[in-house]
């Protein structure tokens, strides 16, 4: 296969928070595979922007360290040196005055600007305000921001009302990395590419939809953060509200940003609100030299959710009575994250009783080992009779594609090249954000309301008991998370 990389308009992005732990972690490290790959144009420049006082050398060596530890792919000391010459600092006040006319003095014309705002979202309207004010963004500048957007309804709406003052809808990009990863775009290629699912794609064949994102690590350095959060607005009301969208979506007609946001808003709309007994949450607890969550967050008594399980509906003709059972954990038994479209039954068995029951079900792998699996019920093989077993058709994208699937660019890396582009598709319409939330702050408040504690759950399990009667319950069970 023919790998086909094409090159994006010169451009000037300016990464405000350029010294922290996105930047360092993803986004330049990004940057400079995407300039291994030969898609940024010699012409590019990057700005790393932040309150530290730095030289442009000092903080080519923060980039040169980021590169080492997160760059991956083999590369050569040329390569990063090239990579670096694109990249130049500059010391910029928020809130203050330092360092704007410095940042318009770089800017170039005819140039594509962006600005990435990898910083505290309390700040986004600071940065927007100054760029207006030192007339440095232009009709068609973009600015990119990160989650979390918003804590809930209000502050969501508040920072769109915030943005919307100085930018256009169409100037601004939401993130949601788990968009840009490849398995999530394959999904709309698999639904939408082939014949085969869509006339079966509904409430009369399918049987329910499991989505699970299971993390192996815990909150790490982030405590601070992740206890004012939890696992439902750090994980649910963003990343697997997108992955339930795009597989319960109806057909866009036409793979453009608004016909697609589109209809990803008419399924958030659609969502049934969460019965309190349809809803688990869980807290890691302690494993060997691994601290239990609370020591983790250093607050004895947090009731922050590092685990959630909940069952839902979507009341629409498409999926009237089709359960979609959601779960994601930190300090789970695997990494895995993955989408299992069970099918119903055969209506009626003439292999007898015997044959067991059987139900094909398509799973989409997102990691690891992207890919797709079809379980199908076959014979099993030689004598005996018609016994019945389940075998999975297996796609791993890294066996069936080569080295192209291993190659793709990671999440950060294609959606700053779209970003460049100018499409966005892949990231989140302020009105899909805030129908989220609408959907996630009767849970929250719930749990606030009747003093919801998590249940403990073993670090290396698949999370609190309550969670597998969730499916038990209803005659159904959880893949397993390896
Ligand atoms: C982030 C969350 O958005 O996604 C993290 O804030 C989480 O808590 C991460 O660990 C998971 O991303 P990925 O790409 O590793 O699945």
């Amino acid at each position: 296969m023919v790998s086909r990389v094409i090159p994006v308009d010169p451009f000037d992005l300016t990464i405000f928070g350029g010294t922290g732990d996105l930047a360092t972690r993803k986004i330049l490290p990004g940057l400079f595979r995407r300039h291994l790959s030969g898609q940024m144009p010699h012409e590019a420049q990057i700005i790393g922007a932040a309150r530290s006082e730095l030289s442009d050398e000092e903080y080519r060596d923060i980039v040169r360290a980021a590169i080492a530890e997160f760059g991956a792919i083999d590369h050569s000391d040329s390569d990063v040196d090239e990579f670096l010459s694109r990249v130049s600092y500059l010391h910029v006040d928020a809130k203050g005055s330092a360092g704007w006319a410095a940042l318009k003095s770089k800017m170039r014309d005819g140039y594509v600007r962006a600005f990435y705002f990898s910083v505290a979202p309390a700040l986004f309207g600071d940065l927007a305000e100054r760029l207006h004010e030192h007339d440095i963004a232009q009709r068609d500048s973009r600015i990119v921001v990160e989650k979390p957007f918003g804590k809930d309804l209000e502050t969501a709406r508040a920072l769109n009302a915030t943005l919307a003052k100085h930018f256009r809808e169409d100037q601004i990009y939401r993130i949601d990395h788990y968009l840009g990863k490849e398995t999530v775009q394959n999904l709309m290629a698999v639904r939408f590419g082939n014949m085969l699912f869509e006339p079966l794609w509904n409430a009369q064949f399918i049987d329910h939809i499991q989505i699970t994102v299971a993390e192996t690590v815990g909150v790490g350095g982030r405590g601070g953060y992740y206890d004012q959060s939890g696992a439902m607005r750090d994980m649910v009301q963003n990343h697997l509200m997108q992955l339930l969208c795009l597989i319960a979506m109806e057909p866009p007609s036409k793979f453009d940003p608004d016909a697609v946001r589109d209809e990803k808003l008419k399924v958030i709309r659609a969502l049934d609100p969460v019965e309190p007994h349809h809803l688990v949450r869980g807290q890691y607890s302690a494993d060997g030299e691994q601290p239990d969550y609370r020591s983790a967050v250093d607050n004895p008594r947090s009731r922050t959710e590092s685990f959630v399980a909940l069952k839902t509906h979507i009341s629409n003709w498409r999926w009237a009575g089709t359960p979609f059972y959601l779960r994601t954990g930190k300090r789970m038994r695997a990494r895995s994250s993955e989408i299992a479209v069970v099918f119903k039954e055969t209506p009626h068995s003439i292999f007898g009783p015997d044959a067991g029951s059987h139900r094909n079900a398509l799973v989409i792998r997102l990691q690891p080992d992207e890919g797709i699996t079809l379980d199908v019920t076959i014979k099993e093989p030689g004598p005996g009779g018609m016994r019945l077993v389940d075998v999975p058709l297996d796609m791993t994208f890294a066996e069936a594609l080569g080295p192209d699937a291993e190659t793709a660019p990671e999440a950060y890396e294609r959606l700053i090249m779209d970003v460049i582009r100018g499409n966005q598709t892949l990231f989140m319409r302020g009105d899909e954000v805030e129908a989220a939330w609408s959907w996630t702050d009767p849970i929250i408040q719930g749990w606030e309301a009747r003093n919801d504690v998590p249940k403990p759950y073993d670090s290396g399990s698949s999370g609190p008991e309550d969670a597998l009667m969730l499916l038990h319950r209803d005659g159904r069970k959880w893949r397993e998370i390896r």
